[in-house]
């Protein structure tokens, strides 16, 4: 597939990630659980197309998922769009340097019925075949706290992915 070039400072997050995480927070219980994420480049077109979703680690129940896209914003910088099942809607400008990403929402909107998150802050950092990501959030009455922290593994493309070639 032909990858933008404009994606160029970005192709160290491409690929479909595997892994554990724990979650915590002052008004909850905390949680761990399984999470897999893909990032794929738009066909030719210059963003990434991201989605997760996760599984307690304990139940195997579902959790948490969310999909968006990650925008090269000129040299260093990318802008993340990301929406919510649970009425969130992040918005948020970063900078990229080597394989390490910060974003800081400019703009969190929620739904009415939605909790009430009004900041959110979130590090990944690729080592190789390793992934690491923190997310903070300013959610119901308290200042940005840690939420997130998990360690993702990049899964080997499977051949049943690829398209099959012509006379394969
Ligand atoms: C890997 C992704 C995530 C997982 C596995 C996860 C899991 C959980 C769990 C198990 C709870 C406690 C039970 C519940 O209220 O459902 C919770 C609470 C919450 N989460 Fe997450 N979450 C994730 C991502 C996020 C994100 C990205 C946000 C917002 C930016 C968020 C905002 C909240 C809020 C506001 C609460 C409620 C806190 C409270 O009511 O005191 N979560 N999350």
């Amino acid at each position: 597939m032909e990858i933008h070039p404009d994606l160029s400072e970005l192709t160290f997050l491409l690929g479909v990630w595997r892994g554990t995480g724990d979650g915590h927070y002052p008004t909850i219980d905390d949680f761990s659980y399984w999470e897999e994420a893909a990032f794929s480049p738009g066909p030719g077109k210059p963003f990434i197309h991201y989605t997760q979703r996760t599984k307690d680690a304990v139940s195997g129940a579902p959790l948490h998922t969310e999909t968006g896209y990650i925008r090269p914003a000129g040299a260093g910088r990318a802008e993340l769009v990301l929406i919510q099942p649970t009425g969130i809607v992040e918005i948020h400008t970063g900078s990229v340097s080597d394989t390490h990403l910060h974003f800081r929402a400019g703009v969190v909107e929620t739904t009415p019925t939605a909790k009430d998150v009004t900041d959110v802050e979130r590090h990944i950092e690729v080592s190789g075949d390793l992934l690491r990501y923190r997310l903070a959030m300013a959610a119901v009455g308290h200042p940005l706290e840690t939420h997130l922290e998990a360690r993702l593994v990049r899964q080997i493309p499977s051949p049943w992915d690829r398209p099959t070639p012509p006379n394969g």
